[in-house]
């Protein structure tokens, strides 16, 4: 990767951890190994702990994310964070489409208004796409593009330099690193993903959305992801929770 480039280093806390002293605990680790990182560290906490970790100082290299949102600014949507109280929290980032909301009945339209209502917001939108299992006719091929042609159906070139896509294959997510994906097919699905937005927007603006892989990474493999696969950057679960291993990959990345 050429050294003017920094990588994206995102955690996702999914619904961790169970209390607000050791949500502070390891936000104060990540936000200590984040300080003059060339690459993008961005951390994603369950919402009720944003207001508490946005009240501090941020170090430059260190953002804010959100998990989810809702598509509307605000109203009688019972439960529902819209867009506008996230930047509100200084919020830059909202992960959407993950596929743990997926399985929960999420649909690919509800996920393609979120984004436009993120982008209306000037939010940062982190599309979540990937297959659940791979067959050897690659049909999932096919499953990813519609995916995607949901997910960009309405965003307009003026808008791409806020996005992002995390690819994401479930059947790789939660697992051991022998399970996540090798370096070469990665690099064959972030292919598909950059021509797909290539056909769409062009090919300078269509390459330039940056393509990032979940699912499993840890300091074992994310080398391997980074340099052989052609990610621009990692979706960390698990060991996003763990700032030494969090750090050790924003080390491997910012050494590439
Ligand atoms: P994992 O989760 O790193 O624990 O596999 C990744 C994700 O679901 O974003």
């Amino acid at each position: 990767m050429d050294k003017s480039k920094s990588y994206y280093i995102i955690g996702n806390w999914k619904m961790n951890p169970d209390n607000r002293k050791e949500a502070l605990k390891i936000f104060e680790g990540i936000k200590k190994s984040s300080q003059r990182r060339r690459s993008k560290v961005v951390v994603c906490p369950p919402f009720v702990y944003l207001s508490d970790i946005s009240s501090g100082r941020l170090p430059k290299s260190l953002s804010l994310g959100a998990q989810d949102c809702f598509w509307k600014e605000s109203g009688s949507f019972t439960g529902e964070i819209s867009p506008t109280q996230l930047a509100d929290l200084r919020v830059e980032y909202v992960i959407v489409g993950h596929s743990e909301r997926r399985a929960m009945g999420e649909e690919d339209e509800v996920i393609s208004k979120k984004i436009n209502a993120l982008l209306s917001a000037d939010l940062k939108p982190i599309i979540c796409i990937g297959e659940s299992r791979r067959d050897k006719d690659g049909e999932y091929l096919q499953f990813l593009e519609s995916q995607l042609s949901f997910a960009f159906d309405e965003v307009t070139p003026v808008h791409l330099d806020k996005v992002i896509v995390a690819y994401e294959p479930v059947w790789a997510i939660g697992k051991t690193e022998e399970e996540a994906i090798t370096g070469h097919s990665l690099h064959e699905t972030v292919i598909l993903i950059k021509r797909f937005l290539a056909r769409k927007y062009g090919k300078e603006r269509g390459f330039s959305v940056p393509v990032l892989y979940g699912g499993s990474v840890s300091p074992r493999n994310a080398e391997e992801i980074l340099k052989e696969g052609n990610a621009e950057g990692l979706l960390i679960g698990r060991e996003s929770l763990d700032p030494k291993s969090f750090s050790e990959i924003i080390d491997l990345a910012d050494s590439i």
